[in-house]
């Protein structure tokens, strides 16, 4: 089969507000050609997702948000439901990124069904996976890896994985500057595929995209994506520099 299509995502993180988030918005915009290949997506903060939403209605640009409840509306204080992600003019969202496992303690089980809600709700959905440094200086990388994997996934079908992308993101290597080496990627890639392969079927994993992310910069995102598993990046610090990210984003 053919290559699957690339996606570039920019987690804007907790940064940037209306004024300069619609402008960087504007920009990454004006970085984009009109790829067949390839597809970008930008997750800016809640508070101005419908802005930039706005700002990017005339491109190609996927807007998500960057964590999403399971439920419609209720008493979830402090949560956006999907059905708002999606009247605020997005279309898909992130779940299980580190920043929220490790600061706000979201577990498994908790991103499991982020993840359900978001699919049930047709949102294009990133499940964010990675080890930490002691994780992986114990030699439990792989381990680590699968069992995220397996509770993300769980009972999810094969149908829902249409609208899943994975984004494999060591903890090490985010804000440090310090990436994972092609190979170190690569190897994760490639194990994440046969796991979803096992979960599911090897067709589906076959088509399933795997984004790396950690340290994704204009100087290493073309070996990054040479590799044969790595299907896209999730850009965090580069992303909120339009040069940079318009860079990664063209990709060669
Ligand atoms: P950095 O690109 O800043 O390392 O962040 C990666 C990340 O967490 C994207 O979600």
């Amino acid at each position: 089969m053919g290559k699957r299509k690339a996606l570039i995502a920019g987690n804007w993180k907790m940064y940037t507000t209306v004024v300069d988030g619609c402008r960087l918005a504007l920009d990454v915009a004006n970085a984009c050609s009109d790829f067949d290949d390839r597809e970008v997506l930008i997750a800016p903060p809640f508070t101005i997702l419908s802005e930039v939403a706005h700002v990017l209605a005339d491109s190609k640009i996927i807007v998500a948000s960057q964590n999403v409840c399971w439920a419609e509306k209720g008493a979830f204080t402090g949560e956006i439901s999907p059905v708002m992600v999606k009247a605020a003019g997005g279309s898909a969202a992130i779940v299980g990124h580190s920043e929220r496992r490790q600061i706000f303690g979201e577990t498994d089980e908790l991103i499991n069904n982020r993840l359900k809600g978001s699919l049930a709700f047709g949102l294009l959905t990133i499940l964010c996976i990675g080890e930490t440094l002691s994780e992986r200086e114990g030699g439990q990388t792989l381990t680590v890896l699968e069992d995220q994997l397996r509770k993300g996934l769980a009972s999810l079908t094969a149908t829902d994985m249409a609208n899943v992308v994975v984004a494999y993101e060591p903890v090490w290597a985010i804000g440090t500057g310090k990436t994972a080496s092609k190979e170190q990627a690569q190897e994760a890639h490639a194990f994440i595929r046969e796991i979803i392969g096992e979960i599911f079927e090897k067709s589906i994993a076959e088509q399933t995209r795997i984004l790396y992310g950690g340290s994704v910069k204009p100087s290493n995102i073309d070996e990054l994506m040479a590799q044969i598993d790595i299907d896209g990046a999730l850009v965090g610090g580069a992303a909120l520099d339009a040069e940079s990210f318009g860079r990664i984003i063209n990709y060669k």
